[in-house]
């Protein structure tokens, strides 16, 4: 029996939609409340520097109406340090932003940064967040997260994902076969591994099938799904192949 695999969906682009009317609607918080219900296991939300899509209101409403466990995804920066303090989410994962980046782009260059980083979420830890690191499935960076204190890291899978949809079928094996070995490097020095960006119904039984991957986090797609079937449906679908790749049956034919 593998570990049982967690799904949290990332609301932020239910706020991208509210926002491009401004107003209220529709309500990252609502789609949160129906998030739970179709089963998943905690919501993402993203405080850009920018508030491009979450807003800090956001925040205040999700970390008081939520019974699934907040991801609170932020920068590393003095204010999202403030901000999450003040709250004190179950989980807090530190990722790198630039401000002309559409999404995510890369995973946080933790070696390069590793004393700054590890002041930086030694306060968090205090508070008792779990600190979580977003990066790509490379050796240095994993090592280097395990050095500053780090207790999850979430891999990058956006090149696995842009690999298997754009038919590059090399690149997709070789960038699984890392996200693969690297999470079984990851853990093997006790850290928690998660996993996220890009994922789809198309490509995400591979990543939910590596046994040592607890967590996916999944946002866009499942927001655009929801345009077509609604967000239940979407969510549960999800929740559905995931079950079926954490399942003996699948990992043994793969
Ligand atoms: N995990 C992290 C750390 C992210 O930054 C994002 C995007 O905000 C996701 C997961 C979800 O990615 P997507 O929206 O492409 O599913």
């Amino acid at each position: 029996m593998s570990i049982p695999l967690r799904l949290g969906v990332n609301i932020d682009h239910v706020a991208t939609v509210r926002n491009a009317r401004g107003g209220e609607y529709p309500d990252p918080l609502r789609a949160a409340k129906i998030a739970e219900e179709a089963g998943a296991n905690g919501i993402t939300a993203h405080l850009r520097e920018d508030r491009r899509h979450i807003s800090d209101c956001d925040i205040d409403r999700l970390m008081e109406v939520l019974t699934v466990p907040l991801n609170f995804e932020m920068a590393a920066t003095q204010e999202m340090q403030d901000i999450a303090l003040r709250h004190k989410p179950h989980a807090v994962c530190i990722v790198p932003e630039k401000r002309e980046e559409k999404t995510t782009e890369g995973g946080l260059e933790v070696a390069r940064e590793e004393n700054r980083l590890a002041h930086f979420i030694a306060p968090l830890r205090d508070v008792g967040c779990r600190v979580s690191i977003f990066i790509a499935a490379d050796k240095r960076q994993i090592e280097a997260a395990h050095r500053i204190g780090a207790e999850v890291i979430e891999l990058h899978t956006g090149a696995y994902c842009d690999a298997h949809a754009e038919g590059r079928i090399e690149d997709r094996d070789r960038e699984y076969v890392a996200l693969r070995e690297m999470s079984q490097f990851a853990h093997s020095l006790g850290l928690e591994v998660h996993a996220g960006h890009g994922l789809t119904y198309d490509c995400v039984q591979p990543v939910a099938a590596l046994p040592e991957v607890m967590e996916l986090n999944i946002g866009h797609f499942l927001i655009g799904e929801a345009i077509f079937m609604g967000l239940d449906p979407a969510i549960r679908h999800m929740r559905e192949l995931m079950d079926i790749a954490r399942g003996a049956e699948y990992r043994s034919a793969i």
